[in-house]
Formats: C-alpha cells, structure tokens, sequence
C-alpha cells in the first residue's frame, strides 16, 4: 500500500503596493461603490502598476517569500507548477523563467492554465507528483496580472479583478495528512461566457482585433454566476458525503473569491458557519490563479496540524471542483 500522502509545508504570498479602491473605479467607469459591495462583496484590489513587468514578477516575489519564510534551499526543489491565466508570453512558459530567477536550476518547470481553477487543478497535479514517490518537493504557484487583460472601461469585468500571487510548497507525509480526495470537473459549454475572444490560434492578432478590443477578458457576468454557485456548491456537498464528512467535522472552507454571494451560496449548501468560510475577496478582488494560496497565506495563523480544509474553485471554461486536505502543520 502507498502510505505516501502530500501534504502543504509552507506557503508564501505577493501582492502589488498600489491599491485601486471601488471610489476610484467610480471616476473611471459608471458604477459606485455600494453597488460594487453588495454585488460581489469587493471594496479593493491591488494592481501591477510597472508597465514593464509581468505575472513572472509576482510569482518571483511570492516564491521567495515563501523560500525564507520556510528556510530551504532553491536547489531542493524538485519541480515548479506555475498557475496562470496570464503567462507573461505565449509558447516561452513563465514558469521556466521563474524557477531560474529563484535559483531553482535543479527543477524542471511549466504553465498550468484551467482559468480560476488553474491553482486548484495544479494541487492536484503536484499532490500526485509527491504522492507517486517520484519528487520530493514541488513548488507549486498561482499567481496572475488580471490588469494586463481587463478593459478598464467595462464596468462588467474591471470592478472585479485584481493581480497577485501565492504559493505553496508539496511534500511527502507519512502522518496521512495532506490532499484526501479531489472532485474536478470541467465542461466545454463555458468556453463562450468568459474568454479573452483573440490571440490565440483560433483567432490571431490584426489590426481590426485590436481595433475591436478583442484581447481584453469578456465575460457575461449572469451566465457565470448561476454556473458558478451550483458547481461549487454541488462539488463541495459531494466532496463532504463522500469522506462522511459532517459540517462539524470541516474546520475551514477556503473558497475561490470571485464574488462574495457565491461563496456564501457554497457554504450555505455545506451548512458552515461563517467563522469557517475564509475570505479575503474584499482586499484583493478576484486574483484567479492566486485566490487560494493568498487566503491559505492570510489565514495561516489559524490552522492546526490536522484540521479539515475545503478548497472550492470555479472558473472559465468552465473548470471547477473541490478537494478535501489535511492541514500538516501549526504555524511557528
Ligand atoms: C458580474 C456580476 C457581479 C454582476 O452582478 P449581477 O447581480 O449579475 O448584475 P447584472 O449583470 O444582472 O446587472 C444588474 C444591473 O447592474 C448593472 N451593472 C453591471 N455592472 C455594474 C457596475 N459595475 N456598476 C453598476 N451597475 C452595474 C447592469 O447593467 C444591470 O443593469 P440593468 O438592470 O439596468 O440592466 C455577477 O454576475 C458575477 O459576479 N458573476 C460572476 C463573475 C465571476 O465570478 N467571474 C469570474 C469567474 S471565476
């Protein structure tokens, strides 16, 4: 029997200085504040001002906070799943350029994009990385520049998401404590209600794409939303019957921060009370890829070696899921 199970040891976080305030989006776009609030629960986010720096750059601050705080050695790690949806190019993976800037040289590094689940996704692949026996320490990040692809002048996408970045680090457990069980789904008949419509193979940049602001995140907000509240709700509910889970039994529920009223929507379905129900969404927005580890980053201090965590996520594509994990450890 394979005792091996993979459990997080560190985490690490980045956040940008500037912060855009829901009162300053109300000079930029027809909205206001209260709206803002109510809908989705937001107050502000931050964003990365540098014209000349991408997603690489948050990620690089987040692993190396977590690299101190957690005191190893770069050249330890074995392998680097960088999380995103908005690689700093196309075809060069970010990642690949993140594990050398962090003195990773003896990792091998790629991209994992799955939209705002792409860090959830990426627990799972470097979960059964660690869990096969065949690496040792996986370094596995999320991070996004949600404003290299919003339109600032539409009120429907730019009121909601932020850039930063997270990380966290798998490694082996022999105490069966780390990820128990995962639920991932996903289903094509997302692909036309959140999209960044070209740049891709399908429909590559001209003039008249750019003219047409074709490369800027569309979303139909409605759409997304009742998708989103029953997926993450459903998988959540399953993900507890199936580990006979009760509500008691859940110690935190660490949620993708899209919008307030679906997560509370999730932890209504699971019956948790709202000390359980982590979240940060009013702070940093919707970060996509770097939603989970900044939450995990922000409630670190709270975890004990042991407790019961949910993770929900759901994103374009659509792409959503749930996993149960065994926190390893109480923070120092
Ligand atoms: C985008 C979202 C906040 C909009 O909230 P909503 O309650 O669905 O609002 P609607 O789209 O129904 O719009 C309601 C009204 O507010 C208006 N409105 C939209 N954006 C607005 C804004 N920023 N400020 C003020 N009014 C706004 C609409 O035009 C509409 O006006 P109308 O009734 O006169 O037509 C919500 O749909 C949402 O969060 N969707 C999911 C988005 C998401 O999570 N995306 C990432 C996936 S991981």
């Amino acid at each position: 029997m394979n005792t091996i199970t993979a459990a997080i040891t560190a985490v690490g976080a980045y956040v940008p200085d500037f912060v855009l305030s829901n009162k300053v989006l109300e000079t930029m776009v027809d909205t206001n504040d209260e709206w803002i609030t109510t809908r989705t629960g937001i107050k502000e986010r931050r964003i990365l001002k540098d014209a000349d720096k991408g997603t690489s750059f948050l990620a690089i601050k987040a692993a190396q906070d977590l690299i101190a705080k957690a005191n190893i050695d770069p050249l330890e790690i074995d392998m680097i799943i960088m999380a995103t949806a908005t690689a700093d190019m196309p075809v060069a993976s970010t990642g690949v350029y993140v594990a050398t800037e962090i003195g990773a040289t003896n990792a091998f590094a790629y991209d994992l994009q799955a939209a705002c689940s792409s860090f959830l996704y990426g627990m799972s692949t470097a979960a059964a990385y660690v869990q096969s026996g065949r690496y040792k320490k996986v370094l596995l990040i999320g991070a996004d520049k949600m404003s290299s692809i919003v339109d600032y002048t539409d009120r429907a996408t730019c009121i909601i998401f932020g850039d930063g970045a997270g990380a966290v680090l798998f490694e082996p457990n022999h105490e069966g404590l780390g990820l128990q069980d995962e639920y991932l789904r996903s289903d094509g008949v997302g692909r036309d209600f959140l999209k960044i419509p070209a740049g891709g193979s399908l429909i590559p940049t001209t003039e008249d794409t750019v003219k047409n602001r074709l490369h800027n995140i569309i979303q139909d907000g409605k759409t997304v939303f009742k998708y989103a509240v029953t997926n993450m709700a459903d998988a959540s509910e399953l993900i507890l019957k199936r580990n006979n889970l009760t509500n008691e039994d859940v110690n935190w529920l660490v949620p993708h921060q899209a919008n307030k009223r679906i997560i509370d929507a999730t932890a209504g379905r699971m019956e948790l009370e709202d000390s359980k129900v982590l979240m940060n969404i009013e702070k940093y927005g919707n970060t996509t890829s770097a939603t989970l580890p900044l939450v995990l980053n922000d409630f670190e201090h709270l975890f004990k070696k042991g407790d019961n965590i949910i993770f929900a996520a759901f994103g374009g594509g659509f792409t959503w899921g749930s996993i149960y994990l065994k926190w390893a450890y109480d923070k120092k």
